[in-house]
């Protein structure tokens, strides 16, 4: 048998109804499963604010539901192992301000992280290289694709940014490039594998001359 409610499942709660519906259904059909495989959707912090699931309620739930079905118990996670494993490391490539908006424009766009497009996910932008001047103006950290929703973030109090600064759009790595697309006929970026002190390109930088 085999479940998963959701993803980004930040509350014990839910995980523990999962179980009693488990539980009621084998009750009902009489079967005793070999596997049950709980899925995954385990959440992960993406605004550094300490806000975890907590794994010993959902495990007290396992081991309460164990005792009645002796079954093995698999899990599926995605996110809640390789979530944070993971940075999108893009160029400012022009700052525009104006009285009302400012935007900083990077050569990141929605191709490359699709979750804020698609489902209005923010993912925390910081300097590559800190520097202690801020801005107190709001900017608008978006791609160069000519759509409204290629925006990662607004962002207040950020420090002062120049073109060519590198920046860092956090946690990427689970539905990051596996998300990624061509769109735009954008060529998708590198990826690099860091294992200690050990670089790897694990993709190449795509060209254009790829994709025509
Ligand atoms: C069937 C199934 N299992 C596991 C996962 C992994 O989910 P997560 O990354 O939220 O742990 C997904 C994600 O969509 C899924 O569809």
């Amino acid at each position: 048998m085999s479940v998963h409610i959701g993803s980004q499942i930040l509350d014990y709660r839910p995980y523990e109804k999962m179980l009693k519906v488990i539980d009621k259904l084998i009750k009902k059909i009489q079967f005793k499963f070999d596997y049950i495989d709980l899925g995954g959707g385990m959440g992960i912090s993406y605004q550094n604010d300490r806000k975890k699931l907590n794994y010993k309620k959902y495990n007290k739930a396992i081991k309460k539901f164990l005792k009645k079905h002796k079954s093995k118990i698999i899990f599926e996670p995605g996110r809640s192992i390789i979530g944070n494993a993971g940075i999108l490391v893009s160029k400012v490539i022009y700052i525009k301000e104006s009285v009302k908006k400012n935007f900083v424009i990077l050569d990141a766009a929605m191709n490359d992280l699709i979750r804020p497009a698609l489902y209005g996910a923010e993912h925390r932008i910081i300097p590559l290289i800190k520097r202690k001047k801020k801005s107190n103006r709001i900017y608008d950290f978006v791609g160069p694709i000519c759509e409204t929703t290629d925006k990662f973030l607004s962002s207040k109090n950020f420090q002062k940014l120049n073109e060519k600064d590198l920046v860092i759009i956090c946690d990427v790595g689970a539905y990051g490039s596996s998300l990624g697309s061509n769109y735009n006929i954008r060529p998708k970026p590198a990826e690099i594998l860091v294992k200690g002190s050990k670089v790897i390109v694990v993709k190449k930088k795509q060209k254009l001359k790829d994709l025509i």
